[in-house]
């Protein structure tokens, strides 16, 4: 029996949450996946690619080299298969939509560590500086979803700016008073849009928003737009934080998390915002103080707030995003962390991880783009200025 029977056999059972292993003898490496679990839809969907169920689809051609693939969703606690299998795993395999948080105590552990693969982009879960310190390197599949994110981001700014959501909450309760949604719809033609963070999902934002004629785009990022990419879309850059919120009517944020972007929108910061304006954030959700983005909603400080990521995934059920309202009883447009692993992206992703672990089995380099920490220091320019 090949070993995907095996394992179909497993996941009717329902012990889908622990590892599965390779039959065979382990001649080749250990490399430890740690996705989300598909369930059902996983089992009728084969392109939910980023899920324990279907494994990135790379289980056949590792095993076939050799290798001993553990992939898992139970990452919480030492006794999880996670942190078991860790000490010994040559590469790990994570995404940011069910994060296996490696952190220094666990580096510390992970004796034979040599690669971290981010399948997707954002790689906040891992701590960087201890990456860094044991020349484990932190690679991602640059780009693979940044149209999706892109997207969805543009979804939210309309479905905040035109008080989508309690419209159709109405339709669904049976109820049809168009004035109780008019009263807080709006057009985005006219409003100034600002990204706090212009790299790859900023600057595909903004370029997507320009058709709609917003009255002004901006930007704030230490890495500045080259001129033609800048004038190409009409962003002007905002060099001071509080002087580039106070503009906006809508803020997006699409920068990393790293130490100068934790908890950076709090009550403080809050209050430098134009009263009413809208926040989608697709980036992390722990760039957003938790409290206090339900507080500036709930008083009215700001009047929309809408995004897919949270400072804990899964979110608990008590999660204040999941119900914040404003004074209108609408403005909340969170969904849990997707954007960025539509079936498209999952696609991009799936193969943009077998690429960089052949390059790693080969000994060939890696994409430049998708190395965030190589070998002993940071690659990358957006994990905060040093
Ligand atoms: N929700 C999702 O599904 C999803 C999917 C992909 C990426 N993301 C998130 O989006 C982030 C951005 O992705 P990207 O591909 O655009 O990355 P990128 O590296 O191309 O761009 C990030 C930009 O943020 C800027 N930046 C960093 N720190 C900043 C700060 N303190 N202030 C202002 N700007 C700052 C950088 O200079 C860079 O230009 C990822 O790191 C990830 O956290 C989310």
């Amino acid at each position: 029996m090949s070993f995907l029977s095996a394992s179909t056999t497993a996941l009717k059972r329902g012990i889908a949450s622990t590892a599965t292993r390779t039959h065979g003898p382990n001649r080749g490496m250990k490399i430890l996946a740690v996705l989300y679990k598909g369930g059902e839809a996983a089992q009728q969907e084969p392109r939910l690619l980023g899920t324990i169920e279907n494994q990135l689809g790379i289980r056949e051609w590792l095993e076939s080299q050799g290798h001993e693939y553990i992939v898992t969703d139970d990452k919480e606690g030492p006794n999880s298969v996670f942190q078991q299998h860790i000490k010994d795993a040559e590469v790990l395999i994570t995404t940011p939509f069910h994060p296996g948080y490696l952190t220094r105590e666990l580096i510390a552990k992970a004796k034979n560590l040599k690669v971290c693969v981010t399948a997707g982009v954002g790689s906040d879960h891992i701590d960087l500086d201890a990456a860094v310190e044991r020349d484990i390197q932190v690679l991602e599949v640059t780009g693979s979803n940044v149209v999706s994110v892109a997207e969805h981001v543009v979804m939210n700014i309309l479905l905040l700016v035109r008080n989508f959501v309690p419209a159709h909450e109405m339709i669904e309760r049976g109820e049809w008073q168009v004035s109780d949604v008019a009263r807080n719809a709006f057009d985005l033609e006219g409003k100034v849009i600002g990204t706090l963070g212009a790299g790859r999902i900023g600057y595909r934002v903004l370029e997507r928003l320009r058709p709609f004629n917003p009255k002004e785009l901006l930007y704030y990022d230490y890495n500045p737009l080259p001129g033609d990419a800048a004038a190409k879309i009409g962003a002007r850059r905002v060099e001071d934080l509080k002087d580039f919120v106070s503009q906006c009517d809508i803020v997006t944020i699409n920068a990393p998390l790293h130490d100068g972007t934790k908890g950076l929108i709090n009550a403080e910061l809050l209050k430098h915002f134009k009263k009413g304006a809208w926040i989608v954030n697709t980036a992390r959700g722990a760039i957003c103080n938790t409290e206090d983005v339900a507080a500036a909603l709930k008083s009215g400080q700001i009047n929309g707030y809408a995004g897919d990521v949270w400072n804990v995934q899964p979110a608990p059920k008590d999660h204040p995003w999941r119900y914040m309202k404003n004074p209108l009883g609408g403005g909340n447009g969170m969904v849990p962390h997707y954007s960025g692993t539509t079936l498209d992206a999952q696609a991009r992703y799936a193969q943009g991880t077998k690429q960089i672990l052949e390059n790693y089995f080969k000994g060939k380099a890696q994409e430049p783009a998708n190395i965030i920490v190589g070998v002993g220091k940071y690659e990358t320019k957006s994990y905060g200025q040093r």
